[in-house]
């Protein structure tokens, strides 16, 4: 072999290693203990918090406003119009948008009645459906950065006129699609490296996943499931510590105008859930409950 043809093995060796890095839900970086901070739901991508590249390779898709809680609440100012205002100081953009549901499958075997996504999925699909950049919301950090048209716009452009003290410039916002340019398996050499977020991109199309604005059964009409076992104001749950509270490790039902449904919110808590006692690890991907033996299906489906 030639030095020349030699030098181009390597060189192919490392561009292929270097692809092949950007393959794969990688394990994350951050502890997933103690708080919201330290899950992937940390938008600030600190390094001292654990997870992330440094700033400077993310700050140009989104901007940091170094905190945690307000790429989703905000204490004052916060979404009161639409689904938006049914929710915890919501500080969200939400795009009035038509899901397509899971009933549209058609499936012989679906008995219950299946609507349009209730707020407790649509909080959750205010990023994870691709359509809203992350860093859009109503009230930022600082003074004169409140926007209350933003409440009900799919404008993204307003961040563009605010000067991002962290970031090399405010112009670019992406969403979880733009994301994908490296948090993908082919992002290519850009994004080589990059965690894969493809499963984490729900979209708008619903039909493969759980379903979800879907009623749940009334206790004892319905073999199939299970009896909820205690109710506190619009949410049904199953009150495992017996303490007439939803704990966030219970799954749980939201009424929301069209009966007790199951929502994402349902099965996640978008602030992680300890495994064992206080402190624990979070149990994987947000859920309330391990799905080891799955557990989680069981809390419901009579199987
Ligand atoms: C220019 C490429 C690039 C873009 C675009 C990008 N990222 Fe990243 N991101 C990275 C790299 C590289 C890492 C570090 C490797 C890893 O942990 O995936 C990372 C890591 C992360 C992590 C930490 C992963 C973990 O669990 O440790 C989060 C969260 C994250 N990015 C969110 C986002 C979000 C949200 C967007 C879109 C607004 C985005 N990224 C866009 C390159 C990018
Ligand atoms: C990624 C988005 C996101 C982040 C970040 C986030 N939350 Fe939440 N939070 C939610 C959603 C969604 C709900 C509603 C859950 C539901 O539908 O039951 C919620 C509900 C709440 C509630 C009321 C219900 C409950 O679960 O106790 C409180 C209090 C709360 N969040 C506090 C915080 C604080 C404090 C922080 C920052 C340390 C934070 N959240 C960060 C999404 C988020
Ligand atoms: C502010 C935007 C935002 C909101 C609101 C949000 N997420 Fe996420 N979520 C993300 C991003 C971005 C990721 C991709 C991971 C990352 O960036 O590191 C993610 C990751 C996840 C993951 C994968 C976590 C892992 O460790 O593998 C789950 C599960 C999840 N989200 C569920 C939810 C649910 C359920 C809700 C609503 C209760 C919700 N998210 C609300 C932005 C959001
Ligand atoms: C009936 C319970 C249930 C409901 C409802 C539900 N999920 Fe999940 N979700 C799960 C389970 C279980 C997993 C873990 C799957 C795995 O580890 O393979 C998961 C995984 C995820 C992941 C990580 C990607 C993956 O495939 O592992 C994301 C993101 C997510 N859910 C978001 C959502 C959103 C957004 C909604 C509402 C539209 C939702 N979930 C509704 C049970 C549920
Ligand atoms: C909070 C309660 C709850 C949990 C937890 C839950 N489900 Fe469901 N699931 C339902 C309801 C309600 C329906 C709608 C049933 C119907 O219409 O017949 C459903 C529907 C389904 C369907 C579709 C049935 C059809 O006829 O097309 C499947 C498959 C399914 N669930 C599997 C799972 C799996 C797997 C898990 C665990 C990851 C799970 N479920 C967790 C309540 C739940």
């Amino acid at each position: 072999m030639s030095t020349t043809a030699k030098f181009l093995t390597i060189l192919l060796g490392l561009v292929l290693t270097f692809i092949a890095s950007a393959d794969g839900d990688r394990t994350t970086k951050f502890s997933n203990q103690g708080s919201v901070a330290n899950t992937r739901h940390n938008m600030t991508q600190r390094q001292s918090s654990g997870g992330g590249p440094a700033g400077i390779t993310m700050d140009q898709y989104r901007s940091d406003y170094g905190e945690v809680c307000v790429y989703c609440h905000t204490p004052h100012g916060a979404s009161a119009s639409g689904a938006g205002a049914r929710l915890p100081l919501w500080n969200r953009t939400i795009v009035p948008t038509t899901y397509q549901v899971y009933s549209a499958l058609n499936t012989s075997t679906m008995t219950q009645p299946v609507t349009q996504p209730g707020v407790n999925s649509l909080a959750c699909l205010s990023c994870h459906d691709g359509q809203t950049a992350i860093d859009s919301i109503i009230n930022m950090p600082g003074s004169g950065r409140y926007l209350a048209s933003q409440a009900s716009s799919t404008n993204i452009g307003f961040l563009s006129t605010w000067s991002n003290p962290s970031g090399l410039g405010p112009s670019v916002h992406a969403n979880m699609v733009e994301c994908m340019t490296c948090h993908s398996s082919s992002a290519g050499v850009v994004g080589a490296g990059a965690t894969d977020f493809s499963a984490f991109l729900i979209g708008t199309d619903l039909r493969n996943d759980h379903p979800v604005g879907v009623r749940y059964p009334a206790n004892g009409s319905n073999a199939d499931f299970k009896s909820t076992t205690a109710t506190f104001s619009n949410i049904r749950f199953f009150d495992t510590n017996g303490n007439s509270r939803p704990d966030k490790n219970e799954i749980r039902l939201y009424d929301t105008g069209e009966g007790f449904e199951v929502e994402c919110a349902t099965c996640h808590d978008p602030h992680g859930v300890p495994s064992g006692g206080p402190g624990s690890q979070f149990n994987p991907t947000f859920l309330r409950v391990s799905n080891s033996s799955s557990t989680l299906c069981l809390a419901c489906h009579t199987k």
